[in-house]
Protein backbone atom coordinates (compact mmCIF):
# COMPACT_ATOMS: atom_id res chain seq x y z
CA UNK A 1 0.00 0.00 0.00
CA UNK A 2 0.93 3.58 -0.76
CA UNK A 3 1.71 5.68 2.01
CA UNK A 4 -1.41 6.90 3.89
CA UNK A 5 -2.51 9.70 6.40
CA UNK A 6 -1.74 7.52 9.57
CA UNK A 7 1.85 7.20 8.14
CA UNK A 8 2.04 11.08 7.49
CA UNK A 9 0.86 11.79 10.93
CA UNK A 10 3.70 9.37 12.70
CA UNK A 11 5.91 11.14 10.61
CA UNK A 12 5.13 14.43 11.93
CA UNK A 13 5.61 13.14 15.35
CA UNK A 14 8.90 11.85 14.62
CA UNK A 15 10.13 14.61 12.86
CA UNK A 16 8.61 18.00 13.76
CA UNK A 17 6.41 17.35 17.14
CA UNK A 18 5.86 20.78 17.88
CA UNK A 19 3.77 20.81 14.56
CA UNK A 20 1.15 18.16 15.87
CA UNK A 21 -0.91 18.58 18.78
CA UNK A 22 -3.41 16.40 20.44
CA UNK A 23 -6.66 17.59 21.99
CA UNK A 24 -8.15 15.40 24.88
CA UNK A 25 -10.55 17.24 26.28
CA UNK A 26 -14.16 17.68 24.83
CA UNK A 27 -14.41 20.27 22.30
CA UNK A 28 -17.99 20.98 20.11
CA UNK A 29 -17.94 20.61 16.54
CA UNK A 30 -19.87 24.06 16.15
CA UNK A 31 -17.70 26.66 16.09
CA UNK A 32 -15.36 25.44 18.94
CA UNK A 33 -12.51 23.57 16.66
CA UNK A 34 -12.24 26.38 14.07
CA UNK A 35 -11.93 28.84 17.50
CA UNK A 36 -8.76 26.68 18.70
CA UNK A 37 -7.19 27.68 15.17
CA UNK A 38 -8.16 30.36 14.48
CA UNK A 39 -6.18 30.90 18.22
CA UNK A 40 -3.46 29.43 17.31
CA UNK A 41 -3.28 31.50 13.72
CA UNK A 42 -3.70 34.58 15.57
CA UNK A 43 -0.11 33.64 17.63
CA UNK A 44 1.38 32.55 14.27
CA UNK A 45 1.29 29.07 14.77
CA UNK A 46 -0.71 26.03 12.42
CA UNK A 47 -0.03 23.25 14.01
CA UNK A 48 -1.88 20.12 12.48
CA UNK A 49 -5.15 19.38 15.73
CA UNK A 50 -5.88 16.17 16.31
CA UNK A 51 -9.34 16.25 18.73
CA UNK A 52 -9.47 12.83 20.17
CA UNK A 53 -13.23 13.86 21.94
CA UNK A 54 -15.33 15.43 19.94
CA UNK A 55 -19.23 16.10 21.13
CA UNK A 56 -21.54 13.47 19.95
CA UNK A 57 -19.06 11.86 17.35
CA UNK A 58 -16.90 9.01 18.06
CA UNK A 59 -14.93 9.75 15.57
CA UNK A 60 -11.48 11.10 15.83
CA UNK A 61 -11.20 14.39 14.00
CA UNK A 62 -7.81 15.57 12.69
CA UNK A 63 -7.69 19.11 10.93
CA UNK A 64 -4.95 21.42 8.96
CA UNK A 65 -2.91 18.54 8.16
CA UNK A 66 -2.06 20.59 5.05
CA UNK A 67 -1.62 24.13 7.25
CA UNK A 68 1.56 25.14 5.97
CA UNK A 69 4.11 24.64 2.62
CA UNK A 70 6.97 23.31 5.11
CA UNK A 71 4.34 20.27 6.09
CA UNK A 72 3.39 19.84 2.55
CA UNK A 73 7.57 19.87 1.70
CA UNK A 74 7.66 16.93 4.40
CA UNK A 75 5.16 15.45 2.72
CA UNK A 76 7.33 15.56 -0.46
CA UNK A 77 10.13 14.64 1.13
CA UNK A 78 11.62 18.17 -0.39
CA UNK A 79 12.27 21.80 0.97
CA UNK A 80 9.24 23.91 1.04
CA UNK A 81 11.75 26.32 -2.28
CA UNK A 82 11.27 23.27 -3.86
CA UNK A 83 7.90 22.55 -4.06
CA UNK A 84 7.15 24.54 -6.92
CA UNK A 85 9.67 22.32 -9.69
CA UNK A 86 8.16 19.20 -7.86
CA UNK A 87 4.98 20.19 -8.60
CA UNK A 88 5.41 21.18 -12.19
CA UNK A 89 7.46 18.09 -12.97
CA UNK A 90 4.33 15.90 -11.39
CA UNK A 91 2.34 17.87 -14.17
CA UNK A 92 5.06 16.90 -16.95
CA UNK A 93 5.75 13.14 -15.75
CA UNK A 94 2.81 11.52 -14.10
CA UNK A 95 2.96 7.97 -11.95
CA UNK A 96 -0.32 5.73 -13.05
CA UNK A 97 -1.80 4.41 -9.63
CA UNK A 98 -2.25 0.88 -9.40
CA UNK A 99 -5.65 -1.08 -8.44
CA UNK A 100 -5.93 -3.57 -5.93
CA UNK A 101 -9.00 -5.84 -5.02
CA UNK A 102 -9.47 -4.51 -1.08
CA UNK A 103 -8.21 -2.37 1.16
CA UNK A 104 -8.31 -1.02 4.71
CA UNK A 105 -11.08 1.77 3.41
CA UNK A 106 -13.38 -1.15 3.43
CA UNK A 107 -13.07 -2.44 6.74
CA UNK A 108 -16.84 -1.68 7.23
CA UNK A 109 -19.06 -0.96 4.73
CA UNK A 110 -22.54 0.51 5.23
CA UNK A 111 -25.12 0.20 2.00
CA UNK A 112 -28.66 1.39 1.54
CA UNK A 113 -30.76 2.06 4.75
CA UNK A 114 -27.25 1.60 6.96
CA UNK A 115 -25.84 4.67 5.61
CA UNK A 116 -25.98 7.48 7.64
CA UNK A 117 -24.33 11.18 7.55
CA UNK A 118 -25.30 11.81 11.06
CA UNK A 119 -22.40 9.87 12.50
CA UNK A 120 -19.58 11.92 11.06
CA UNK A 121 -18.81 15.39 13.78
CA UNK A 122 -21.31 17.90 13.13
CA UNK A 123 -18.58 20.72 11.71
CA UNK A 124 -19.83 23.97 11.29
CA UNK A 125 -17.17 26.43 11.02
CA UNK A 126 -18.26 30.28 11.05
CA UNK A 127 -21.29 31.99 13.28
CA UNK A 128 -23.09 33.02 10.13
CA UNK A 129 -22.74 29.35 8.69
CA UNK A 130 -25.72 26.99 7.78
CA UNK A 131 -26.87 25.28 10.85
CA UNK A 132 -26.35 22.36 8.66
CA UNK A 133 -22.52 19.92 8.99
CA UNK A 134 -20.73 20.53 6.56
CA UNK A 135 -17.71 17.95 4.96
CA UNK A 136 -14.82 19.96 3.58
CA UNK A 137 -12.28 17.63 2.78
CA UNK A 138 -13.61 15.41 0.53
CA UNK A 139 -11.91 14.61 -3.09
CA UNK A 140 -14.58 13.84 -4.92
CA UNK A 141 -13.99 11.47 -8.15
CA UNK A 142 -15.89 11.26 -11.41
CA UNK A 143 -15.36 9.88 -14.60
CA UNK A 144 -15.70 11.45 -17.76
CA UNK A 145 -18.31 10.07 -19.72
CA UNK A 146 -17.39 11.11 -23.07
CA UNK A 147 -13.30 10.87 -22.56
CA UNK A 148 -13.28 8.01 -19.66
CA UNK A 149 -10.89 10.08 -17.70
CA UNK A 150 -11.04 10.36 -13.97
CA UNK A 151 -11.19 13.72 -12.41
CA UNK A 152 -10.87 14.65 -8.46
CA UNK A 153 -11.71 18.03 -7.03
CA UNK A 154 -12.12 19.32 -3.58
CA UNK A 155 -16.03 19.94 -2.82
CA UNK A 156 -18.10 21.18 -0.03
CA UNK A 157 -20.69 19.36 1.16
CA UNK A 158 -23.66 20.05 3.03
CA UNK A 159 -25.13 17.34 4.90
CA UNK A 160 -28.84 17.70 4.55
CA UNK A 161 -29.94 14.38 5.60
CA UNK A 162 -29.66 10.76 6.32
CA UNK A 163 -27.78 9.89 3.32
CA UNK A 164 -27.98 13.40 1.09
CA UNK A 165 -25.83 16.04 1.04
CA UNK A 166 -25.72 19.13 -1.20
CA UNK A 167 -22.54 19.82 -3.55
CA UNK A 168 -21.11 23.11 -4.52
CA UNK A 169 -18.98 22.38 -7.88
CA UNK A 170 -18.29 25.86 -9.34
CA UNK A 171 -19.65 26.93 -12.75
CA UNK A 172 -16.94 25.80 -15.82
CA UNK A 173 -14.93 23.60 -13.55
CA UNK A 174 -13.97 19.92 -14.77
CA UNK A 175 -16.87 18.12 -12.13
CA UNK A 176 -19.37 20.96 -13.47
CA UNK A 177 -18.61 20.43 -16.68
CA UNK A 178 -18.84 16.60 -16.29
CA UNK A 179 -22.18 16.51 -14.27
CA UNK A 180 -23.56 19.13 -16.90
CA UNK A 181 -22.77 15.61 -19.89
CA UNK A 182 -24.58 13.17 -17.47
CA UNK A 183 -27.40 15.88 -17.44
CA UNK A 184 -27.34 16.19 -21.11
CA UNK A 185 -28.06 12.73 -21.58
CA UNK A 186 -30.34 12.63 -18.64
CA UNK A 187 -28.48 10.13 -16.35
CA UNK A 188 -26.91 10.64 -12.81
CA UNK A 189 -23.34 11.38 -12.45
CA UNK A 190 -21.85 8.67 -10.70
CA UNK A 191 -19.14 10.06 -7.62
CA UNK A 192 -16.88 8.25 -5.20
CA UNK A 193 -15.87 11.10 -2.40
CA UNK A 194 -12.89 10.14 -0.01
CA UNK A 195 -12.05 11.30 2.76
CA UNK A 196 -8.81 11.04 5.10
CA UNK A 197 -6.23 11.68 2.84
CA UNK A 198 -2.38 11.99 2.81
CA UNK A 199 -1.66 15.78 2.31
CA UNK A 200 -0.34 15.21 -1.35
CA UNK A 201 -3.65 13.31 -2.10
CA UNK A 202 -5.13 16.55 -1.40
CA UNK A 203 -2.49 18.69 -3.21
CA UNK A 204 -2.70 16.34 -6.00
CA UNK A 205 -6.40 16.92 -6.30
CA UNK A 206 -6.21 21.09 -6.53
CA UNK A 207 -4.50 20.26 -9.77
CA UNK A 208 -5.72 22.91 -12.20
CA UNK A 209 -4.90 22.77 -16.07
CA UNK A 210 -6.12 20.48 -18.30
CA UNK A 211 -8.95 17.38 -18.28
CA UNK A 212 -6.88 14.98 -20.02
CA UNK A 213 -4.23 15.24 -17.28
CA UNK A 214 -5.49 12.89 -14.32
CA UNK A 215 -5.18 14.05 -10.62
CA UNK A 216 -3.92 10.24 -9.59
CA UNK A 217 -0.77 10.05 -11.53
CA UNK A 218 0.10 13.69 -10.66
CA UNK A 219 -0.58 12.37 -6.90
CA UNK A 220 1.56 9.42 -7.34
CA UNK A 221 4.27 11.75 -9.23
CA UNK A 222 4.33 14.15 -6.05
CA UNK A 223 4.46 10.61 -3.93
CA UNK A 224 7.26 9.27 -6.41
CA UNK A 225 5.07 5.64 -6.06
CA UNK A 226 1.96 4.71 -7.58
CA UNK A 227 -0.73 5.37 -5.18
CA UNK A 228 -2.99 2.16 -4.49
CA UNK A 229 -6.79 2.46 -5.51
CA UNK A 230 -9.42 -0.07 -4.73
CA UNK A 231 -12.93 -0.18 -6.96
CA UNK A 232 -16.10 1.47 -5.93
CA UNK A 233 -18.67 -1.08 -4.59
CA UNK A 234 -21.56 0.35 -6.23
CA UNK A 235 -19.69 1.98 -9.46
CA UNK A 236 -16.60 -0.25 -10.17
CA UNK A 237 -14.87 2.10 -12.97
CA UNK A 238 -14.54 4.42 -9.88
CA UNK A 239 -11.85 3.84 -8.27
CA UNK A 240 -10.72 5.54 -4.41
CA UNK A 241 -7.16 5.15 -2.40
CA UNK A 242 -7.46 1.89 -0.41
CA UNK A 243 -6.03 3.55 2.66
CA UNK A 244 -8.59 6.89 2.45
CA UNK A 245 -10.11 6.53 5.97
CA UNK A 246 -13.97 7.09 4.69
CA UNK A 247 -15.54 6.71 1.43
CA UNK A 248 -19.06 8.04 0.35
CA UNK A 249 -20.19 6.59 -3.03
CA UNK A 250 -22.94 7.50 -5.26
CA UNK A 251 -24.64 10.09 -7.52
CA UNK A 252 -25.43 13.41 -8.57
CA UNK A 253 -28.74 13.91 -9.91
CA UNK A 254 -29.20 15.70 -13.58
CA UNK A 255 -31.15 18.56 -12.40
CA UNK A 256 -32.54 18.08 -8.71
CA UNK A 257 -31.03 21.31 -6.55
CA UNK A 258 -31.52 22.04 -2.87
CA UNK A 259 -30.78 25.41 -0.73
CA UNK A 260 -27.26 25.60 0.22
CA UNK A 261 -25.39 27.33 2.50
CA UNK A 262 -24.55 30.26 3.38
CA UNK A 263 -21.26 28.87 4.15
CA UNK A 264 -18.06 31.44 4.77
CA UNK A 265 -14.92 30.73 2.14
CA UNK A 266 -11.69 30.77 1.55
CA UNK A 267 -12.28 34.64 0.43
CA UNK A 268 -13.43 35.67 4.17
CA UNK A 269 -16.67 35.64 3.27
CA UNK A 270 -20.14 33.83 3.04
CA UNK A 271 -21.79 34.90 0.21
CA UNK A 272 -25.83 33.83 0.77
CA UNK A 273 -27.28 30.93 -0.07
CA UNK A 274 -27.49 29.07 -3.31
CA UNK A 275 -28.99 26.30 -4.89
CA UNK A 276 -26.51 23.31 -5.43
CA UNK A 277 -27.22 20.00 -6.96
CA UNK A 278 -27.67 16.88 -4.39
CA UNK A 279 -25.50 14.03 -3.90
CA UNK A 280 -27.09 10.73 -2.65
CA UNK A 281 -24.94 8.88 -0.67
CA UNK A 282 -25.52 4.63 -1.70
CA UNK A 283 -22.23 3.64 0.15
CA UNK A 284 -20.43 4.12 3.10
CA UNK A 285 -16.94 2.44 4.05
CA UNK A 286 -14.67 3.09 6.06
CA UNK A 287 -11.43 2.05 8.58
CA UNK A 288 -11.90 0.43 11.73
CA UNK A 289 -11.68 3.47 14.02
CA UNK A 290 -11.63 5.92 11.56
CA UNK A 291 -9.98 9.29 11.37
CA UNK A 292 -12.51 12.00 10.05
CA UNK A 293 -10.24 14.89 8.34
CA UNK A 294 -11.75 18.50 7.74
CA UNK A 295 -10.05 21.35 6.29
CA UNK A 296 -11.07 24.80 8.43
CA UNK A 297 -12.84 26.83 5.85
CA UNK A 298 -10.95 30.28 4.92
CA UNK A 299 -8.08 28.98 7.64
CA UNK A 300 -4.83 28.03 6.93
CA UNK A 301 -5.00 24.98 5.32
CA UNK A 302 -7.51 26.31 2.70
CA UNK A 303 -5.34 28.83 1.58
CA UNK A 304 -2.51 26.72 1.33
CA UNK A 305 -3.14 24.09 -0.80
CA UNK A 306 -4.13 25.54 -3.84
CA UNK A 307 -1.68 28.31 -4.15
CA UNK A 308 0.69 25.81 -6.18
CA UNK A 309 -2.14 24.92 -8.68
CA UNK A 310 -3.22 27.93 -9.38
CA UNK A 311 0.21 29.68 -10.15
CA UNK A 312 1.38 26.71 -12.03
CA UNK A 313 -1.32 26.79 -14.23
CA UNK A 314 -1.16 30.87 -14.71
CA UNK A 315 2.38 30.44 -15.04
CA UNK A 316 2.06 28.45 -18.09
CA UNK A 317 -1.23 30.50 -19.74
CA UNK A 318 0.53 33.62 -19.05
CA UNK A 319 4.34 32.13 -20.73
CA UNK A 320 2.06 31.12 -23.60
CA UNK A 321 1.32 34.54 -23.88
CA UNK A 322 4.55 36.10 -23.29
CA UNK A 323 8.08 33.99 -23.03
CA UNK A 324 9.78 36.17 -20.92
CA UNK A 325 6.98 35.17 -17.72
CA UNK A 326 9.40 34.70 -14.93
CA UNK A 327 7.10 34.02 -12.32
CA UNK A 328 3.47 34.41 -10.83
CA UNK A 329 2.66 34.77 -7.55
CA UNK A 330 -1.05 35.02 -5.90
CA UNK A 331 -0.56 37.77 -3.02
CA UNK A 332 -4.12 38.07 -1.93
CA UNK A 333 -7.56 36.24 -2.76
CA UNK A 334 -8.67 36.32 -6.93
CA UNK A 335 -5.18 38.43 -7.02
CA UNK A 336 -1.81 37.65 -8.99
CA UNK A 337 1.03 39.58 -9.61
CA UNK A 338 3.31 38.06 -13.35
CA UNK A 339 6.97 38.99 -13.08
CA UNK A 340 7.55 39.75 -17.02
CA UNK A 341 10.85 40.24 -18.67
CA UNK A 342 8.91 42.44 -21.29
CA UNK A 343 10.03 41.70 -24.93
CA UNK A 344 7.71 44.34 -26.33
CA UNK A 345 5.14 46.94 -24.59
CA UNK A 346 2.14 44.60 -26.07
CA UNK A 347 2.96 41.82 -23.96
CA UNK A 348 1.53 42.60 -20.61
CA UNK A 349 -2.09 43.05 -22.33
CA UNK A 350 -1.68 39.55 -24.10
CA UNK A 351 -0.84 37.79 -20.27
CA UNK A 352 -4.26 39.60 -18.91
CA UNK A 353 -6.47 38.86 -21.55
CA UNK A 354 -5.33 35.14 -21.25
CA UNK A 355 -5.49 35.01 -17.61
CA UNK A 356 -8.44 36.44 -17.52
CA UNK A 357 -10.19 33.38 -19.41
CA UNK A 358 -8.32 30.84 -18.21
CA UNK A 359 -8.98 30.85 -14.34
CA UNK A 360 -12.25 31.43 -12.68
CA UNK A 361 -10.11 32.67 -9.75
CA UNK A 362 -7.93 35.36 -11.56
CA UNK A 363 -9.57 38.31 -11.12
CA UNK A 364 -6.54 40.97 -10.84
CA UNK A 365 -3.66 40.82 -12.68
CA UNK A 366 -0.97 42.90 -11.87
CA UNK A 367 2.28 42.52 -14.30
CA UNK A 368 5.50 43.96 -12.93
CA UNK A 369 8.98 44.00 -14.27
CA UNK A 370 11.63 42.05 -12.88
CA UNK A 371 13.29 43.96 -10.30
CA UNK A 372 10.22 43.67 -8.61
CA UNK A 373 9.83 41.38 -5.98
CA UNK A 374 6.13 40.07 -6.32
CA UNK A 375 6.12 39.09 -2.67
CA UNK A 376 6.67 42.67 -1.08
CA UNK A 377 3.43 44.91 -1.74
CA UNK A 378 4.89 47.59 -1.01
CA UNK A 379 7.14 47.11 -4.35
CA UNK A 380 4.29 46.05 -6.23
CA UNK A 381 2.00 49.16 -5.45
CA UNK A 382 5.30 51.38 -5.79
CA UNK A 383 5.62 49.78 -9.34
CA UNK A 384 1.96 50.61 -10.07
CA UNK A 385 2.11 54.08 -9.07
CA UNK A 386 5.46 54.33 -11.02
CA UNK A 387 5.34 52.55 -14.15
CA UNK A 388 1.71 52.77 -14.83
CA UNK A 389 -0.67 55.58 -16.03
CA UNK A 390 -4.22 55.08 -14.96
CA UNK A 391 -5.77 55.85 -18.22
CA UNK A 392 -3.08 54.13 -20.26
CA UNK A 393 -2.20 51.09 -18.45
CA UNK A 394 -5.33 50.24 -16.55
CA UNK A 395 -7.69 47.47 -18.17
CA UNK A 396 -11.40 46.29 -17.05
CA UNK A 397 -12.35 43.26 -18.58
CA UNK A 398 -16.35 42.75 -17.83
CA UNK A 399 -18.39 39.29 -17.86
CA UNK A 400 -15.75 37.24 -17.55
CA UNK A 401 -15.46 33.64 -15.72
CA UNK A 402 -15.40 34.23 -12.06
CA UNK A 403 -16.46 33.35 -8.84
CA UNK A 404 -20.26 34.08 -7.05
CA UNK A 405 -18.02 33.38 -3.96
CA UNK A 406 -16.70 37.04 -4.57
CA UNK A 407 -18.53 39.16 -2.72
CA UNK A 408 -18.40 41.36 -4.81
CA UNK A 409 -20.08 39.34 -7.43
CA UNK A 410 -24.15 39.94 -8.22
CA UNK A 411 -24.01 36.97 -10.95
CA UNK A 412 -25.32 33.40 -9.78
CA UNK A 413 -22.85 32.13 -12.33
CA UNK A 414 -19.99 34.27 -11.04
CA UNK A 415 -19.33 36.47 -14.37
CA UNK A 416 -17.37 38.70 -12.92
CA UNK A 417 -15.74 41.72 -14.53
CA UNK A 418 -11.86 41.45 -13.99
CA UNK A 419 -8.62 44.12 -13.68
CA UNK A 420 -5.21 44.20 -15.74
CA UNK A 421 -2.91 46.42 -14.49
CA UNK A 422 0.46 47.10 -16.57
CA UNK A 423 3.54 47.95 -13.48
CA UNK A 424 6.24 47.69 -16.10
CA UNK A 425 8.00 50.87 -17.17
CA UNK A 426 7.24 51.37 -20.58
CA UNK A 427 10.36 50.99 -23.04
CA UNK A 428 10.71 55.01 -24.25
CA UNK A 429 10.18 55.20 -20.28
CA UNK A 430 12.90 53.08 -19.17
CA UNK A 431 15.14 54.58 -21.79
CA UNK A 432 14.21 58.16 -20.62
CA UNK A 433 15.11 57.46 -16.77
CA UNK A 434 16.80 55.54 -14.66
CA UNK A 435 16.61 54.11 -11.48
CA UNK A 436 18.98 55.66 -8.38
CA UNK A 437 21.77 53.14 -7.91
CA UNK A 438 25.50 53.40 -6.07
CA UNK A 439 28.75 51.66 -7.65
CA UNK A 440 28.93 48.28 -5.62
CA UNK A 441 32.75 48.76 -5.30
CA UNK A 442 32.06 52.03 -3.15
CA UNK A 443 29.78 50.20 -1.23
CA UNK A 444 32.12 47.69 -0.96
CA UNK A 445 34.79 49.40 0.02
CA UNK A 446 32.61 51.35 3.07
CA UNK A 447 33.70 49.46 6.32
CA UNK A 448 30.42 50.21 8.73
CA UNK A 449 32.41 48.64 11.70
CA UNK A 450 35.20 51.19 11.51
CA UNK A 451 33.02 53.86 10.84
CA UNK A 452 30.69 53.88 13.72
CA UNK A 453 33.05 53.00 16.01
CA UNK A 454 35.63 55.90 15.13
CA UNK A 455 35.14 57.77 12.11
CA UNK A 456 37.49 56.11 9.98
C1 LIG B 1 -10.31 22.84 0.80
C2 LIG B 1 -10.84 23.14 -0.56
C3 LIG B 1 -12.20 23.29 -0.76
C4 LIG B 1 -12.72 23.53 -2.02
N1 LIG B 1 -14.07 23.62 -2.18
C5 LIG B 1 -14.59 23.75 -3.43
C6 LIG B 1 -16.01 23.74 -3.64
O1 LIG B 1 -16.79 23.62 -2.71
N2 LIG B 1 -16.45 23.85 -4.93
C7 LIG B 1 -15.61 24.01 -5.99
O2 LIG B 1 -16.08 24.10 -7.12
N3 LIG B 1 -14.27 24.03 -5.81
C8 LIG B 1 -13.75 23.91 -4.56
N4 LIG B 1 -12.39 23.92 -4.37
C9 LIG B 1 -11.52 24.18 -5.52
C10 LIG B 1 -11.34 23.00 -6.43
O3 LIG B 1 -11.13 21.82 -5.72
C11 LIG B 1 -10.17 23.30 -7.36
O4 LIG B 1 -10.46 24.45 -8.12
C12 LIG B 1 -9.85 22.17 -8.28
O5 LIG B 1 -8.58 22.38 -8.79
C13 LIG B 1 -10.82 22.10 -9.42
O6 LIG B 1 -10.39 21.07 -10.27
P1 LIG B 1 -10.45 21.18 -11.86
O7 LIG B 1 -9.48 22.25 -12.23
O8 LIG B 1 -10.04 19.82 -12.24
O9 LIG B 1 -11.83 21.55 -12.23
C14 LIG B 1 -11.85 23.67 -3.10
C15 LIG B 1 -10.48 23.55 -2.92
C16 LIG B 1 -9.97 23.28 -1.66
C17 LIG B 1 -8.50 23.09 -1.50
Amino acid sequence: LSADLRQFLDLLRRERPREIFDVRRRVSPRLETTAILAKLERSYRSPVLVFHDVEGCDWKLVTNVCGSMGRLALAAGCGAAELPARWAEACLRPVEPVVIGDGPVREVVLEGEAVDLGRLPSLVYHEHDAAAPYVTAGVVAARDPESGKTNLSVHRLMVSGRNTTGIYMAAGKHLDRIHRRYAAAGESMPVAVFVGSHPLWLLGATYTGSAEREEYGVIGALCGEPLSLVPCLTVPELRVPAAAELVLEGRVAPHATLDEGPFGEFTGYATGRMRTPVFEVLAMTHRRDPLFQDVASGHGEHLTLPVLGIEHHALEVARAAAPGVRAVKIVAPLSLVVVLEKRDDREPRRIVDALAEADIYTKQVIVVDPDVDPSRPRDVLAAVALHAQADRDVWILPDRPGTPLDPSCDSREGRSAKLGIDATLGSDRAAAVRRNSLPEELLDSIDLKSLLRDGS
